[in-house]
């Protein structure tokens, strides 16, 4: 990490992923200057990093150049805010563009002002669609099912043109379903909260065939940092997931042993698709990552694991 320099700037820093991310930049010896409007970040997130002499936190919006303006100096920019839901997306359209495609220009244009030589881009396995190749490897076309897909998809065709047009190390990163601690959206999150309220029925939405790539935090933070560090930073993608995939069912099944709850839980399946624009079928080829030394180090189980303690700690489920 030491060729991106030491100041970087992480936005959506109190969000899932960027929570995580800043505390493994901290830990590394950066300074971070950490970015949001707390729209669904938590102040809590960043717990461990908020007194660090070397963590900043602004509270403001990318889409306001005011913000923006004292988030200067920086070597590099994580840029993870977004309208992360596919749900939402598919509501109100127009703020899922306003704030994943329009927020993303207005971070490439920070990035031009500043002079910044990376832009790591938060992209999405949602660009494919319902991919045609299992595992889908990144020159697979892109034919988003959902807005939130598209305006990612927009997200990446501007870092790449901002890189060629202007010169900036950019690369754009798509994410797969990323788990563990903190993560409070999803199926997992979804699953755990249907329990605490009610330990013998759980409904589960879908058919339970849905087949999907789970990567654990702390696998995605370190291919997240490999990536910036390998240098190929040239407005291309990576995928950044497992390599693996299970089902619904299988998860859930996973998800009640680890709460001991197996045999004891009757399950309903609502069929049909669990939400519009809810991709079935998900498997990243991560040969591309592969080829710069990654390996996913926390398996599933482990991770269902450190997440359903999490959870209990956090919300009580007993
Ligand atoms: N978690 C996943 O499985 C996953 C998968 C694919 C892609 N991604 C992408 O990775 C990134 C991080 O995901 P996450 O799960 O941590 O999401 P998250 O929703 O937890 O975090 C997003 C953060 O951005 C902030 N934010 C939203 N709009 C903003 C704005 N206008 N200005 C400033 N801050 C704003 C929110 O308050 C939040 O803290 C997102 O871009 C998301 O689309 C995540």
């Amino acid at each position: 990490m030491r060729r991106l320099g030491y100041r970087v700037l992480v936005t959506g820093v109190a969000g899932f992923i960027g929570s995580h991310l800043a505390e493994r930049l901290v830990a590394s010896g950066f300074e971070v200057v950490g970015l949001d409007n707390f729209s669904s970040g938590l102040m809590e997130n960043l717990s461990s990093v908020k007194n660090s002499k070397n963590f900043s936190l602004f509270k403001g919006d990318i889409l306001n150049d005011g913000d923006l303006s004292k988030a200067k100096d920086v070597d590099a920019i994580f840029h993870l805010a977004a309208q992360s839901s596919v749900p939402k997306s598919t509501e109100d359209p127009c703020r899922d563009f306003e704030i994943n495609v329009r927020g993303t220009i207005n971070m490439l244009e920070h990035a031009r002002r500043e002079d910044v030589k990376a832009f790591i881009f938060a992209s999405s396995s949602t660009v494919y669609g319902e991919a045609k190749i299992l595992p889908t490897p990144e020159d697979h076309p892109l034919q988003p099912i959902s807005n939130y897909g598209a305006s990612k998809a927009a997200g990446e065709a501007y870092c790449s043109s901002y890189c060629s047009l202007y010169g900036i190390g950019a690369v754009s990163l798509r994410y797969y379903n990323i788990f563990g601690p903190r993560c409070r959206r999803g199926v997992m999150f979804d699953l755990m909260q249907k329990l605490r309220k009610d330990k013998e029925r759980l409904e589960v939405l879908g058919t339970g065939g849905q087949e999907k790539d789970y990567l654990y935090i702390d696998d995605a933070v370190d291919a997240t940092l490999l990536v910036t560090e390998s240098g190929s930073l040239k407005g291309e993608a990576f995928n950044v997931g497992s390599g693996g995939s299970c089902t619904v069912r299988n998860l859930v099944s996973l998800l009640l042993g680890e709460l001991g709850l197996d045999r004891k839980v009757k399950i309903a399946y609502t069929g049909g698709v669990s939400w519009p624009g809810d991709v079935q079928r998900t498997q990243a080829d991560i040969t591309k990552l592969r080829g710069l030394g990654f390996v996913p180090k926390v398996n599933l189980e482990t991770g269902i694991k450190f997440f359903v303690d999490w959870y209990k700690k956090g919300y009580g489920l007993r």
